[in-house]
């Protein structure tokens, strides 16, 4: 009866928190974060984040079944029935829990909306969807919005700028991304963590070309980890990890990490380079600074931290170059789509020019920040070229001071002036890099 209780609540979570995230537009990370405190068990967790993420993660598709399953339009103030008409759909489609299972406990969430009446229509739908599976999947096959499982604008977008590639971008985008750990190896080497792991009951591999990172079997809570509340590892994915070695601080140097937050970059430059002079570390949202400073403080490391705009330099900074300065850059994020489903549903195509010229400004205003024979290093979770190569390409044009420093590595795809990463290759997220030196 319990284990029955803790299901139901964990799908109710999941609902309130997909309301959030389709009818207010807050992301799927805040609308969990601002729940977790509701569920205080790991396994009710572990179910509410699976379930959430599926259904975004194939929420066109999810759409297309039930519009075919339903004989009229459900009404607006029924919302909420729909989403949990797509939590069904989704557990039947993509999870192994047995038919009759999600069949009550989604009756059962209906009842808790206080729309018993509402228990037969949502069993009759999922019955009918059961009966008539095949039909309905051939049939929505001719659409690729919902054969896909993406908005058309990403798809057009996908396609055009990687014509040899986008199939597989696609299919990236709707699979599970590996749990990846950073082990601090200034502590332990990476063998010796994987050692730990095991002991602990958790399997791992070395990850191909992150010298501290280690990708998990099955995902588990950072409790779970030997030494995390210590600091001896954190979670990050192995393509973010390839910040800090092409960046390469050297000990005495002053180094900018112009966008920090949530501090995924900025503990490792300080873990991989713990002899730099100093790191100042921007942030310009000051409701994601909290998170950067808890995870240096859990893993001992300092930094200046400071809430401000990257773009004012007139505002914070010192007058000193910088020999080393990180512009991790606010982007469309669909090299992380596998990670944040919910990304297709709150981007809009006419994000990405706006995104462009937010990065082309940050680029402008910091790079006279930049010491004689400095590096930048700019990076993106994107893969569109125009957030990509053809920002670093015009930065180039326009700075007659700037030199390419080739990234010339075994990983992604050599992208003049940068290279990218497409998601999932190496168990990677989908990311761009581009090196430029000071002359
Ligand atoms: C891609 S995230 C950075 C991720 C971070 N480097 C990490 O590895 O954990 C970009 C960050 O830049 C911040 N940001 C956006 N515009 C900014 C600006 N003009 N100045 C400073 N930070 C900005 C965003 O709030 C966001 O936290």
């Amino acid at each position: 009866m319990a284990r029955k209780k803790t299901k139901l609540r964990a799908r109710g979570f999941a609902l309130q928190a997909l309301l959030e995230v389709l009818h207010q537009g807050h992301s799927l990370s805040r609308a969990l974060a601002e729940r977790s405190t509701a569920l205080s068990d790991p396994r009710e967790q572990g179910l509410a984040g699976e379930l959430s993420h599926g259904v975004l993660r194939w929420l066109p598709q999810l759409e297309a079944i039930i519009g075919k399953c339903l004989h009229r339009p459900m009404k607006a103030r029924d919302r909420d029935l729909r989403i949990v008409l797509m939590l069904g759909t989704y557990q039947l489609l993509h999870t192994r829990i047995p038919p009759h299972a999600v069949l009550a406990e989604t009756v059962a969430l209906a009842e808790t909306l206080g729309k018993g009446w509402a228990k037969g229509f949502v069993n009759g739908t999922l019955r009918g969807l059961q009966r008539q599976q095949e039909q309905i999947l051939t049939a929505i096959k001719a659409d690729p919005v919902a054969n896909l499982a993406h908005p058309a604008w990403l798809i057009d977008t996908i396609k055009e700028a990687w014509p040899e590639h986008w199939q597989a971008v696609l299919k990236a985008n709707l699979a599970r991304a590996p749990m990846t750990l950073r082990v601090n190896i200034q502590r332990q080497s990476r063998k010796h963590y994987l050692q730990r792991l095991a002991e602990a009951g958790h399997s791992g591999r070395a990850a191909s070309h992150a010298k501290a990172a280690i990708h998990l079997d099955e995902p588990c809570s950072v409790q779970a980890l030997p030494g995390f509340a210590e600091g001896d590892v954190s979670v990050q994915d192995a393509a973010a990890q390839l910040a800090a070695p092409l960046l390469d601080p050297q000990a005495g140097q002053r180094v900018l990490d112009a966008c920090a937050a949530p501090g995924g970059k900025t503990a490792h430059l300080l873990e991989y380079a713990p002899a730099i002079k100093t790191l100042t570390t921007l942030e310009y949202d000051p409701e994601r600074i909290p998170r950067l400073e808890e995870n240096l403080q859990r893993l001992g490391l300092q930094a200046d931290t400071l809430c401000a705009d990257a773009t004012k330099t007139a505002d914070w900074w010192d007058g000193q170059p910088y020999e080393r300065i990180l512009v991790d850059a606010p982007c469309s994020g669909t090299g992380v789509i596998r990670r944040h489903p919910d990304i297709k549903v709150l981007r809009r195509a006419g994000d990405v020019p706006r995104l462009a010229h937010t990065q082309h400004l940050m680029l402008e205003a910091l790079w006279p920040l930049l010491a004689q024979g400095g590096v930048l290093l700019y990076a993106t979770c994107s893969t569109l070229p125009a957030e990509n190569q053809q920002l670093a390409r015009n930065f180039l044009q326009q700075h007659s001071d700037a030199k390419v420093q080739i990234i010339d590595a075994s990983w992604g795809h050599a992208r003049a002036p940068g290279r990218q990463i497409l998601p999932s290759e190496d168990d990677m997220d989908g990311f761009f890099y581009a090196r430029f030196q000071k002359h």
